[in-house]
């Protein structure tokens, strides 16, 4: 019998509504090419636009609607006249804490025909995945504001660290680089300057490497870790970090592999008690909005994370093997990689790539 999903589609706002557009388009391509397998999508218009009309980013009954759906395929959030910290917390973060998708994994690669930026570093010295922790952390929520406007003012933004939360995202962490071939991991820590939470973070790292013998693991400082990336891309592989760090650094990592609008992400809930949710890493990028010169590639890698996490693995392998014949050809970059084509482009040849695909 045929495997059929139900795929929950959020374009949110600028761009995302332009890359989702096509991220559904070349997926629709790849269900018809491979026959076996369907996916039925949805789309949802919540966002920014919802939120001037409604007053809310997403219906109140919005996650119930969402816990039906197999995956939810996300683009961005993100408005000039909207506050960043209500879109964010009003759809992003909606979905990703309640629904417990707490590793953030985002792998970054040269892709074939790209130039990363960095003189010395071929493609086969960056092969990285970065694991976000995703659910507490620095981004928790929790802190406050007192005497608003006054003087003495006061502002607090405290960072939770649980042994639950960092156990689960390390034994992620762990597993994962034991999974690829060099069995590589490094934990990324700032426990010289903050001696609680950060030291916590670094014990359990070393309780949970006791059951992983054959996974090398080394620690850095992320100030440090900055350094490493751009000089010694090549020593790492697999990377843990907590929600700010990693943020940060997978910013960086997605630059130095060519571009941001590359890179994928996958918001997990590995226990698949709730749906898991996909999304480029971008933002909705208001300077280019309305131009169809989007780079969609980042959805497209995220497209086959989703694939992955289907369970359709042949169907993923075909659409990355399309993606990266396309980044191959320097006539079907987008402008953030110093070409000219546009996102129909970009997509047509996707698509024409999963059809010559045998
Ligand atoms: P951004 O990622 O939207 O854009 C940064 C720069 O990269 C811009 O110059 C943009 O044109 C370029 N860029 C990004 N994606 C691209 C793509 N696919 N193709 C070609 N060029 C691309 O980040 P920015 O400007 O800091 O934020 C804009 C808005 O997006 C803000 O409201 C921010 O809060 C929101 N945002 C939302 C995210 C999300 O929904 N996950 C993530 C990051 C930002
Ligand atoms: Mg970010």
């Amino acid at each position: 019998m045929m495997n059929s999903y139900k795929i929950a589609a959020i374009p949110g706002d600028g761009i995302g509504k332009e890359v989702i557009a096509a991220g559904v388009e070349v997926l629709q391509a790849l269900g018809a090419r491979d026959g076996g397998f369907g996916l039925e999508f949805e789309t949802f218009d919540w966002g920014s636009d919802y939120y001037k009309t409604h007053g809310v980013m997403m219906p109140e009954n919005g996650r119930e609607t969402l816990r039906r759906f197999d995956a939810i395929y996300f683009g961005a959030v993100g408005a000039p006249d909207v506050p960043d910290h209500v879109t964010l917390w009003g759809l992003r973060l909606a979905i990703c804490q309640p629904f417990d998708q707490y590793a953030n994994v985002r792998p970054t690669r040269i892709l074939p025909g790209i130039e990363g930026p960095l003189r010395n570093v071929a493609a086969k010295d960056l092969d990285w995945v970065i694991v976000r922790e995703n659910s507490e952390g620095e981004y928790a929520g929790q802190g406050g504001r007192s005497h608003r406007g006054l003087p003495e003012e006061v502002a607090t933004e405290v960072s939770i660290f649980t042994r639950a939360g960092v156990t689960r995202i390390m034994r992620y962490a762990f597993r994962l680089a034991q999974s690829r071939p060099r069995k590589l991991l490094t934990v990324v820590t700032k426990s010289n300057a903050q001696r609680h939470g950060m030291v916590m973070w670094d014990e359990i790292a070393a309780e949970v490497a006791q059951d992983f013998p054959d996974v090398t693991w080394d620690k850095m400082l992320v100030d440090a870790m900055t350094m490493r990336m751009t000089l010694k891309p090549q020593s790492l592989d697999t990377i843990v970090a907590t929600n700010l760090h990693a943020d940060i650094l997978s910013d960086l990592a997605a630059a130095l592999a060519g571009s941001l609008g590359i890179a994928p992400t996958a918001n997990l809930n590995p226990e698949r008690t709730f749906p898991s949710m996909f999304e480029p890493i971008h933002g909705s990028a208001f300077d280019i909005t309305g131009k169809g010169i989007a780079n969609p590639v980042g959805t497209f890698w995220t497209a086959t994370m989703m694939l992955e996490h289907l369970g359709e693995k042949p169907a993923a392998e075909r659409l990355m093997r399309a993606i990266e014949r396309v980044t191959a050809d320097p006539a079907l970059h987008t402008p953030d990689l110093g070409g000219s084509a546009t996102t129909r482009q970009v997509t047509d040849a996707v698509i024409a790539a999963i059809h010559g695909d045998n």
